[in-house]
């Protein structure tokens, strides 16, 4: 298995993408939030104008996670104050879970936040993203709050805040 994590650089590739994101979104939300939230929640925060305008205004950064030279996954990361890096996206094309890949991208956020100076890596994860979550305890984050955001549309995000110590 030969995994590559490399930061997003050009448009091409923001492309692709935002395409994985969308096909990931409505595979594995779909037990948990309405197809319709799916679609919100795709086009304000994980379509090609949404990260274009986080890479550009929010100094958010992607990296694109190859197996053996085909993209199956993703993460966001975005600095925030008081030394805290909030880890904004992780996903994984379904066929690729399980392999140790995850754990290769939590390592490179981890790498990343040190290079920043964080000390804190932080996200929000859905409370019925079960396996996700599950994933996140057995690396070390601790749930530290629980939110309810109104995203707009009648919609809201239900999630868990987990935080890593680095
Ligand atoms: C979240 C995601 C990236 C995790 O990737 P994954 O391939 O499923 O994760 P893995 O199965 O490799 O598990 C990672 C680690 O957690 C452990 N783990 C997995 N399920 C576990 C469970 N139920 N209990 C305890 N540990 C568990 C694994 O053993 C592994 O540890 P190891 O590398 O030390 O062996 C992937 O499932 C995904 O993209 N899901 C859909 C999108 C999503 O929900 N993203 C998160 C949004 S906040």
């Amino acid at each position: 298995m030969s995994v590559t994590i490399r930061i997003v650089s050009n448009d091409t590739e923001l492309k692709e993408i935002a395409e994985l994101a969308s096909e990931i979104w409505h595979e594995c939300f779909v037990d948990i939030i309405s197809e319709g939230q799916i679609d919100y929640m795709v086009g304000m925060f994980q379509s090609y104008n949404a990260m274009t305008r986080q890479i550009i205004n929010e100094d958010y950064s992607y990296y694109a996670v190859r197996e053996n030279d085909e993209l199956c996954g993703y993460i966001g990361v975005k600095p925030e104050k008081d030394k805290r890096l909030f880890l904004s996206k992780l996903y994984l094309r379904k066929d690729k879970r399980g392999k140790g890949i995850a754990s290769l991208m939590l390592k490179n956020v981890f790498d990343t936040a040190r290079e920043y100076g964080n000390t804190e890596v932080y996200l929000t994860v859905n409370k019925h993203n079960d396996h996700a979550i599950a994933v996140y305890k057995k690396i070390g984050f601790k749930v530290i709050e629980e939110t309810v955001k109104d995203i707009g549309c009648g919609y809201v995000m239900d999630d868990y805040i987990m935080s890593f110590a680095l």
